[in-house]
């Protein structure tokens, strides 16, 4: 399995490169409103809720492009049930003092999206985080990612005071027909080090 890692910015790229658990993925500078090449399955993890409205557009046309027939992109993003409300909070802290738009974006319009680009097969998991992350005691900083354990065991997912409406979601560009398992499930495993289904 060819495993490709795209970034735009070079000081993370160079992290990535110097990671000696992922020597076996080719790491690039690559634009996700512009992705060279084709692939059988794209993921993205935390970075579509960086775009404002055209360039979500733009980049959900972009994987639509860049995805194989029968391709899956899977996406951690911040996504919600409320189709009334589409979010875009602006979070000032001393990382970005000119602020950071953080866009938490409703299923209804994800899915419209991607249907218009071709996409189907479109569902949304709950993201759930199996372990406890402290909530920091020095609270001035940026703001980190926490749990709070509620009691049905779930966690929810804060980033300082905002609650992360984390989804996991998966876009089929067509039905597989085959039903066999996608060869993301192999990466999958391959990433977790066990199989994830369990
Ligand atoms: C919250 S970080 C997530 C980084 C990484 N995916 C992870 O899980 O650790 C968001 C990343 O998206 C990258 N990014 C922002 N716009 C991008 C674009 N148009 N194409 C590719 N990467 C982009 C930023 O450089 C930043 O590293």
């Amino acid at each position: 399995m060819t495993l490709t890692g795209g970034e735009l910015a070079e000081s993370s790229l160079t992290v990535a490169r110097g990671n000696p658990d992922l020597v076996r993925i080719d790491f690039r500078a690559m634009d996700m409103l512009d992705i060279p090449g084709q692939y059988d399955c794209i993921t993205a993890n935390a970075v579509t809720y960086l775009f404002n409205h055209a360039e979500y557009e733009k980049a959900v046309a972009s994987i639509a492009c860049a995805l194989r027939p029968n391709g899956t992109f899977i996406s951690f993003d911040w996504y919600h049930a409320f189709d009334g409300q589409d979010l875009a909070i602006t979070e000032f802290t001393a990382g970005h003092p000119d602020g950071l738009v953080i866009h938490a974006r409703p299923y209804s319009r994800v899915s419209d999206i991607f249907r218009k680009a071709g996409l189907d097969g479109i569902t949304f998991q709950p993201f759930r985080i199996p372990i406890d992350l402290p909530e920091p005691e020095d609270k001035s900083g940026d703001p980190i990612t926490f749990t709070v354990k509620q009691e049905n065991g779930d966690r929810l997912c804060m980033r300082g005071h905002c609650f992360n409406h984390g989804v996991m979601s998966w876009r089929r560009r067509h039905s597989n027909p085959s039903k066999q398992p996608h060869p993301i499930m192999a990466y999958v495993k391959w990433a977790c080090g066990h199989d994830c289904d369990e």
